[in-house]
């Protein structure tokens, strides 16, 4: 099972995605972590898309792709695969049906998961994330246990630099432009279901769950 996680920025994909692993048994693939690797191992990559992130821009579909085909073709993924912050454009849209066509697999479901903006920005500039693994907490609605360290595997929790309120307002802007016509995508497919994300975050989990069924 293939299934693609949408929302704004902030909207809750991660937080979701690692719960959902575990119910679902799927890996929980984030381009986004998957580049924060890359920056912090310092791959070619990692350099190209730092500039991207930096700025609150899109990286290159091309260079997504790319990456996101070759990781779905480990073997952790090959029961299927929760996908966080990919596809983010049309074009990358296409290009992972035409991947998965040839995996022999398809998108099943897109989870829409909807916030307003003016929840958005104040969720992220709260935000912390965890170093190892991407878990994400909340200084004002998901804290964690013990201040500075990851309820999961105990590292550290940092602030990501692209989490200032400037950078914010432009991946906020990023998104409404170039991400959100993919939900009109998915629709027409016939795969997408909607959650209202301004809840609590187990209410959100249920009804994706519900989603599935
Ligand atoms: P990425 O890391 O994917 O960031 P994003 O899409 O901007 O999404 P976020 O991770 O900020 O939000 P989220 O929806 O995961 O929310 P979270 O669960 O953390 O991408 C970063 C950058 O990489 C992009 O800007 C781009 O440059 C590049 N990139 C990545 N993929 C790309 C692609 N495909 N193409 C091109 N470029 C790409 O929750 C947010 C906060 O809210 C947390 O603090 C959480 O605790 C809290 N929260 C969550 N749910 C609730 C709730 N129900 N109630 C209260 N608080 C909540
Ligand atoms: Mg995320």
């Amino acid at each position: 099972m293939i299934i693609v996680m949408l929302g704004a920025p902030g909207a809750g994909k991660g937080t979701q995605s690692k719960v959902l692993q575990d119910h679902l048994h799927l890996v929980h693939i984030s381009s986004g972590d998957l580049l924060r690797e890359n920056i912090r191992r310092g791959t070619a990559l990692g350099k190209t898309a730092d500039e991207y992130i930096t700025k609150g821009e899109l990286v290159p579909d091309k260079l997504m792709i790319d990456m996101i085909v070759a990781r779905l073709g480990e073997p952790d993924a090959e029961q299927g695969a929760l996908l966080d912050g990919v596809p983010r454009t049309l074009p990358q849209a296409a290009a992972l049906d035409d991947a998965l066509d040839q995996m022999q697999k398809k998108v099943d479901s897109a989870l829409y998961i909807n916030v307003d903006d003016g929840v958005l920005i104040e969720r992220l500039s709260s935000r912390l994330t965890c170093r190892a693994r991407g878990h994400v907490f909340n200084l004002k609605f998901n804290r964690p246990q013990v201040e500075g360290i990851c309820d999961y595997d105990g590292s550290e929790l940092y602030q990501r630099p692209d989490d200032t309120p400037e950078t914010a307002q432009k991946r906020l802007e990023v998104y409404f432009e170039q991400t959100r016509p993919i939900i009109g995508y998915y629709r027409d497919k016939g795969v997408l279901c909607e959650v209202n994300g301004d809840q609590y975050i187990e209410t959100v989990t249920w009804e994706l769950q519900n989603c599935l069924r």
